[in-house]
């Protein structure tokens, strides 16, 4: 199986450039995704203290046999865990339930800035990758006002932001904020969920072209905007037809066709439980 390419992040480590999104996969069925992904060749699994799926995740890293270090974990502090000793309370919880001893990527879920205690939790992360207890830290849905205000009051950059990203929903003023700051856009619902344009002539004209399926050309367009995708799925098939991506290339004219689908891009779509200001 070919080897998925890797970034560096802005603290030096090494992220492969297509991860596995986790929700809403639970219980055994979720467990046999999880570990079917792994086998696939994905190593980073994004996961959240919301998703309720922690423990399923560290059973199918152990079941799965890799070397630890060679699985990538990322989780998020939800917005009911920001007061600092909370945030350092809710990694703890998320190390204990993944049966992990670090996390190797640890995200701000949310920045709930109505209970503006966002810069506490960031400053639990900081100290939490002091300790050695996370390698990386980032954050989730930060606005640039959110992100200017961690930074000035920590003087540490996020490594990551994950945000709503996908051919509807480009993210073009975040992903300058991002390139700016040296921040790693990752993109969250990549195909666009109930607005996937599966179907859109830009898209399947390309699958076509590359002889791929719509799923892979919307996530080549990601892989060359920039952004790190993290697909879900539940299907073997899929899993790993959506790790198939490094073989061909969208042209200049393919990519922009894609990207002319960017609806509103000053709003998010939201629209998900998990987009919301949730706690
Ligand atoms: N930070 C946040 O606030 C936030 C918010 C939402 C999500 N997330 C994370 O992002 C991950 C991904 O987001 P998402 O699950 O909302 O959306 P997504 O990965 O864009 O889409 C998942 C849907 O697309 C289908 N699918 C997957 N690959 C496909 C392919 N090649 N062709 C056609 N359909 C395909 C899946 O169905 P099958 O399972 O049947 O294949 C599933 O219904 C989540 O799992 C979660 O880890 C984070």
């Amino acid at each position: 199986m070919a080897q998925t390419p890797t970034y560096v992040l802005n603290d030096g480590s090494a992220i492969p450039a297509v991860g596995f999104g986790t929700y809403p996969l639970k219980g055994g069925d979720g467990t046999a995704a999880i570990l079917s992904a792994l086998e696939a060749g994905y190593r980073l699994i994004d996961t959240a203290v919301n998703y309720e799926n922690e423990a399923e995740v560290g059973e199918a890293v152990r079941r799965s046999g890799l070397p630890r270090d060679q699985v990538l974990v990322t989780s998020k502090v939800p917005g009911r865990h920001h007061a600092y000793d909370d945030a350092i309370a809710s990694v703890h919880g998320s190390l204990d339930r993944l049966g992990l001893d670090h996390l190797d990527l640890q995200l701000i879920h949310w920045p709930n800035p109505s209970r503006d205690l966002y810069v506490e939790a960031w400053r639990a992360l900081v100290r939490l990758q002091q300790d050695g207890l996370v390698r990386s830290i980032g954050v989730s849905n930060f606005t640039e006002a959110h992100l200017a205000r961690i930074i000035e009051d920590t003087g540490v950059t996020p490594a990551v932001n994950q945000v709503e990203l996908h051919p509807r929903f480009p993210q073009s003023r975040m992903r300058a904020v991002h390139e700016r700051l040296g921040i790693r856009t990752e993109a969250w619902s990549p195909m666009g969920k109930r607005r996937a344009p599966l179907e859109e002539a830009a898209v399947t004209t390309a699958a076509a072209t590359h002889d791929v399926s719509p799923g892979q050309v919307i996530l080549r367009w990601h892989v060359q905007i920039g952004s790190l995708p993290i697909p879900k799925s539940a299907d073997p098939r899929r899993q790993a037809e959506n790790l198939d991506i490094f073989g061909f290339e969208l042209s200049p004219d393919e990519m922009e066709a894609i990207s002319a689908l960017a609806e509103d891009d000053g709003r998010l779509f939201g629209g998900d439980p998990d987009t919301h200001e949730e706690m």
